[in-house]
């Protein structure tokens, strides 16, 4: 019989509760025992521990957030890494450490994983810019949120004949941008990966409106640049030295008003995209990454990341997730520009 450890850890995402689940429930069908580590590392730099039973994740598939807490710690960062670590891990006879995150997360992982420790890791973001894996759980919630978010404004900005800038979350990549435009039918959408001259911007707005249509969606992602004369002081950074983002859709929305004369209205949708019950493909996806992730652990498989590649649910090595962050492709973006007009 063999010790299951979890933990999800960094921001939290819509589906970590179903992963958990799918962890608990596979494991404990075939005779093992799990053992929950609150608030990510944290938890396990100060064993912070509960036990995982059936009976405990009965009812929480549909659950926003996580039902063992998180937080943006680091055993490297606030820590001496797997020494600091150890004592939790052998007081609970944890024999593989399933950790549920994204890739600061994941870098944690797997240098635990190279000082020795037995780790198995589930990617996890909205974002979905994780490298080694087609998808994450939780990118189609925060899409159809924010696309809900953006029929509405949609409306509001037809019957006063403004132009809107929508940011959205992502980081430093636009996949939650790219999707969310091309499903709220944005006008123009902006993301990180992508250069833009806001001139450019400002007349396809123009022409659009010439023709008739006096408003206008513009979806930004949170990660872009902005416009020149625009800049956004005192940003901040979090725990892993990620910068923390949110604002840059004001820039934007000034330069166009400026160079248009359009009445522009902002909306930054924020924490709202993370929030609520994951939509059904995202329990689907969670559900079979955590059942496979216990029976990789089971199987003692170690260092590897639990993945999506086409349709199928895979291992991958670790190291995969950690080679870098992924960018929209720009055969996605170029299909987007299609409905920019
Ligand atoms: O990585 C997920 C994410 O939601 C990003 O899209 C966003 O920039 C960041 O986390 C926000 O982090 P926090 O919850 O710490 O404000």
């Amino acid at each position: 019989m063999a010790v299951i450890g979890v933990l999800t850890a960094g921001g939290d995402c819509p589906g970590l509760n179903a992963v958990i689940r799918g962890v608990v429930s596979r494991s404990v069908a075939n005779g093992n025992t799990v053992v929950g580590v609150l608030n990510g590392w944290e938890g396990l730099m100060h064993d912070h521990t509960v036990p995982l039973t059936r009976d405990s994740v009965r009812g929480i598939l549909g659950r926003g957030g996580t039902i063992l807490g998180t937080s943006r710690m680091d055993p490297y960062l606030h820590g001496e890494g797997l020494s600091t670590c150890s004592p939790t891990l052998s007081r609970n006879g944890i024999d593989t450490l399933i950790v549920i995150g994204g890739d600061g997360t994941l870098r944690a992982a797997q240098r635990l994983g190279d000082e020795g420790l037995s780790v198995i890791g589930i990617p996890k973001t909205i974002d979905n810019d994780i490298c080694g894996t087609d998808m994450t759980f939780g990118f189609t919630t925060a899409v159809q949120i924010a696309t809900d978010a953006v029929d509405r404004l949609a409306t509001t900005a037809e019957a006063h004949n403004r132009v809107i800038v929508v940011e959205v979350m992502g980081r430093t990549k636009g996949w939650i941008a790219t999707h969310t435009g091309v499903a709220g039918g944005a006008d123009y959408i902006l993301i990180p990966e992508q250069p833009y001259d806001i001139n450019h911007v400002a007349n396809v707005l123009r022409k659009r409106h010439s023709q008739g249509h006096k408003y206008s969606i513009v979806v930004v992602a949170e990660g872009v640049t902005p416009p020149p004369g625009y800049e956004l002081d005192d940003v901040k950074t979090d725990t892993f030295g990620f910068e923390r983002l949110g604002g840059v859709a004001y820039g934007v929305a000034a330069a166009l008003e400026k160079i248009t004369n359009f009445e522009t209205r902002v909306s930054v949708l924020g924490h709202i995209q993370r929030g609520g019950t994951p939509v059904a493909s995202d329990r689907v996806l969670a559900s079979r990454l955590g059942v496979a992730g216990a029976d990789y652990a089971l199987e003692g498989m170690t260092d590897i990341l639990v993945a999506v590649k086409g349709t199928d649910i895979v291992s991958v090595p670790l190291s995969e997730a950690t080679s870098g962050i992924k960018d929209v492709p720009d055969e996605l973006y170029d299909m987007a520009q299609t409905f920019f007009d």
